[in-house]
């Protein structure tokens, strides 16, 4: 699952043993070499759903990381591309990847919260991608009136996500239990480490999305095997 030169088990605790932001700099360096990265066979089938090379004027990818989503959405951007993360060492780590990336637009990596962004009505496409659960479930509703705020009018949010868990599966039941230990560590130190499986699903992203004023529609079988489970949703701004 790791690569041979990715991050030691004893990394990643000690990284989950420092907050959110610390965290992702600390592994930032070795990140691409985690399969937290996005891969991007999935994220080639989202720049072709959401139009292709230069067919919005702004695009903004959240939580952008090491530069996974900008590496191809860059080229769908006339104008302008925007990565925005909390972590700047993964920012750094971005700003190095995203060199050669396809297209003209002019980069801008900003360092901030997905939840308190300085973005107004900026946007044609906004994407998220492999951070949903670094956003508390009871911030999910924050989450999406953020991103419409980001957004012009008509404009998009695509992501990616999948139906709700299947409880005979028992990789749910390690999520879960993972999710117990974050809980607990959260509980009694501080600052926290943001990081639990299972959110923003379906159901719960349609809902929360309604309620911020979008109207979500569904692609089912866009993402080839092993990658069929997923759905991308394209979320427009009312
Ligand atoms: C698992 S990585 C995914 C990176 C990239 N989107 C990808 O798909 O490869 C999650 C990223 O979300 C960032 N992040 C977590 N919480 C955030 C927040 N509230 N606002 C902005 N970025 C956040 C982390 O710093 C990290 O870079």
């Amino acid at each position: 699952m790791f690569h041979p030169d990715g991050p030691t088990f004893f990394e990643l605790c000690q990284q989950a043993l420092t907050g959110t932001t610390e965290g992702y700099d600390l592994l930032a360096p070795k990140f691409d070499r985690t399969p937290f990265r996005t891969p991007d066979v999935l994220l080639d089938v989202v720049t072709e759903q959401v139009g292709g090379p230069e067919s919005a004027d702004a695009v903004m990818d959240l939580c952008c990381g090491t530069g996974a989503g900008l590496l191809h959405l860059r080229q769908v951007a006339r104008e302008r591309a925007v990565g925005l993360d909390l972590s700047q060492g993964m920012l750094d780590e971005a700003a190095r990847r995203l060199e050669a990336a396809p297209g003209a637009a002019p980069i801008e990596l900003v360092q901030g919260d997905a939840l308190e962004h300085p973005f107004d009505e900026e946007f044609d496409l906004v994407s998220c991608f492999g951070a949903f659960g670094h956003i508390l479930e009871e911030d999910e509703g924050r989450f999406c009136r953020a991103v419409a705020k980001a957004l012009k009018p008509g404009g998009r949010f695509v992501f990616m996500t999948t139906g709700d868990p299947n409880d005979l599966n028992w990789k749910v039941w390690i999520a879960r239990g993972f999710n117990l230990v974050m809980r607990l560590r959260n509980a009694v130190m501080d600052p926290p480490f943001i990081m639990y499986y299972l959110t923003f699903r379906l159901a719960a992203a349609r809902r929360h999305l309604a309620q911020a004023g979008f109207e979500v529609e569904v692609r089912e079988d866009v993402f080839p095997m092993p990658y069929t489970p997923i759905v991308l949703v394209v979320a427009t701004k009312r």
